[in-house]
């Protein structure tokens, strides 16, 4: 039965009050945080891509649908994350709930999620630089900056990037943060100067026929899309940082998600009615289409616009996936040792570093689709638990301090269950043997090591003695 064993509320309170994490964000940086870890690849890369191979015009819809199953994903996050505001999210929400073997599954494939994410961001960030020195008509050679499958040996910017700002993050959170609200700052205007150029430019005539590929490319295109709003759970893992979890981090999963949302589908549409869907399938769709309408200069400051905002996602990725860690060591899951807090930076910083070098090695040599599908699995994996854990915690603690409820949760949380299993259903089944070996590989883990230095295990010895 130890296996389910679940963690007490007043047990992350005591183990807080041991290893204390600055509180230094409150609503504004997590919002800021929520869409600098959002809006990437997907508005930048994926909205050409998957309206020209999947949707059509028809990705407006596609857009829409994502969102409903990620705002059912994030009102159940919200709960959770106030409940029980500490470090971890969805791992903390499943030990909790679940017990610790779920939860352990669910801290593994979000070490999965984050580390493969950062990864694949990287990728498109150097894709972006590269594409940069090559229009300024510098060359490139693809040996160094290209994985295997494409051509070359070894992606060193993808892994420059990834080191640089893993160096960043240890230096703490506020100076990270900082640069964050910059980085959003110039992003933000670059979809608005997109916006405002191609706006006016728009020809109706390009949306018709709006679903070319019927409604079933409109939900093929929904499930690819869904990477796009990946990063709202960064806030959560936010939690013990804030300064006021209960009013900030509902304002910012949901804020971050609804303003990400709007941005996608304004520029999607534009996208699509500026330029024929068939000529979208591009690593560069929003600088190519202001290129093509005249704006030269227009594209480059959306191209470097573009850079900014790959790298924000990256920050955030970074920091969301060293509190897993943090929040999984704490517990005894994974060696205690590597999870002190730097006296002079209060950050986790080992941890920091031991997971800056994986993520580079990993971006240095994978190929992008491999990394894009394993990162849908493990977030999927990571949002039914917390939709599960949301209905398992009403009935087992009803009386559990709530201050944010999610509204009509018996309807909101199956939904998002729902939405949850449809989207990993209709994933590869070689991702679904990818996971399974990842996976299978943590349980090794946590049987040999997790299961026997468990915080919880360790206090039960200490009680029967
Ligand atoms: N949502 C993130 C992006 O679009 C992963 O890059």
């Amino acid at each position: 039965m130890s296996l389910f064993r679940t963690k007490s509320l007043a047990s992350f309170q005591e183990k807080q009050n041991q290893q204390k994490l600055q509180k230094n964000m409150g609503a504004l940086d997590l919002v800021l945080l929520g869409v600098g870890c959002i809006m990437g690849t997907g508005i930048f890369v994926f909205t050409g891509v998957v309206a020209a191979t999947y949707a059509g015009p028809g990705i407006i819809i596609s857009l829409v649908l994502s969102a409903i199953a990620c705002i059912f994903c994030a009102l159940c996050y919200s709960e959770l994350a106030v409940a029980v505001p500490f470090a971890g999210s969805a791992y903390t929400y499943s030990y909790t709930a679940l017990g610790e073997f779920f939860a352990w599954i669910v801290g593994w494939s979000l070490v999965l999620e984050y580390m493969i994410a950062a990864s694949l961001v990287a990728a498109g960030w150097s894709a972006y630089v590269m594409g940069l020195f090559k229009s300024a008509g510098m060359a490139v050679p693809k040996a160094w900056t290209a994985v295997a499958a494409d051509g070359g040996i070894i992606n060193l910017p993808a892994m420059f990037i990834l080191l640089f700002l893993s160096i960043l993050l240890l230096h703490g959170t506020k100076e990270s943060a900082t640069l964050n609200k910059f980085l959003v700052g110039v992003k933000l205007l670059a979809v608005f100067i997109f916006l405002f150029l191609a706006g006016p430019k728009v020809n109706t005539a390009n949306w018709s026929p709006f679903l070319p590929f019927g409604f079933s490319g409109v939900m093929t295109g929904a499930a690819a899309m869904f990477l796009a709003y990946i990063g709202f759970d960064c806030v959560a893992t936010a939690a013990e940082e804030c300064k006021h979890p209960n009013r900030d981090l509902p304002i910012g999963i949901i804020g971050s998600l609804i303003i990400c949302a709007v941005l996608y589908i304004s520029v999607s549409a534009v996208l699509t009615g500026v330029i024929p869907y068939q000529e979208l399938n591009n690593a560069e769709p929003v600088a190519f289409a202001l290129r093509q309408i005249g704006y030269n200069l227009g594209s480059a400051l959306v191209g470097t616009g573009a850079i900014a905002g790959l790298t924000t996602v990256l920050m955030a990725l970074l920091y969301g996936q060293t509190r897993i860690f943090f929040a999984m060591s704490r517990d005894g899951l994974i060696p205690a040792a590597i999870c002190k807090v730097h006296p002079k930076y209060g950050t986790p910083h080992i941890i920091t570093t031991i997971s800056g070098i994986l993520v580079a090695i990993i971006a240095g040599f994978t190929p992008v689709h491999i990394m894009a599908e394993l990162v849908n699995i493990g977030t999927l994996v990571a949002f039914l638990a917390t939709a599960v854990g949301v209905l398992v915690l009403r009935k087992r603690a009803p009386d559990l301090p709530r201050p944010f409820r999610c509204p009509a949760v018996y309807f909101i949380a199956p939904a998002a269950i729902l939405s949850c299993v449809y989207l990993i259903y209709s994933l590869p089944v070689e991702t679904w043997i990818r996971y399974a070996v990842w996976t299978g590989l943590g349980l090794v883990f946590y049987f040999v090591y997790g299961y026997r230095h468990s915080a919880l295990i360790l206090a039960e010895k200490i009680t029967n003695q």
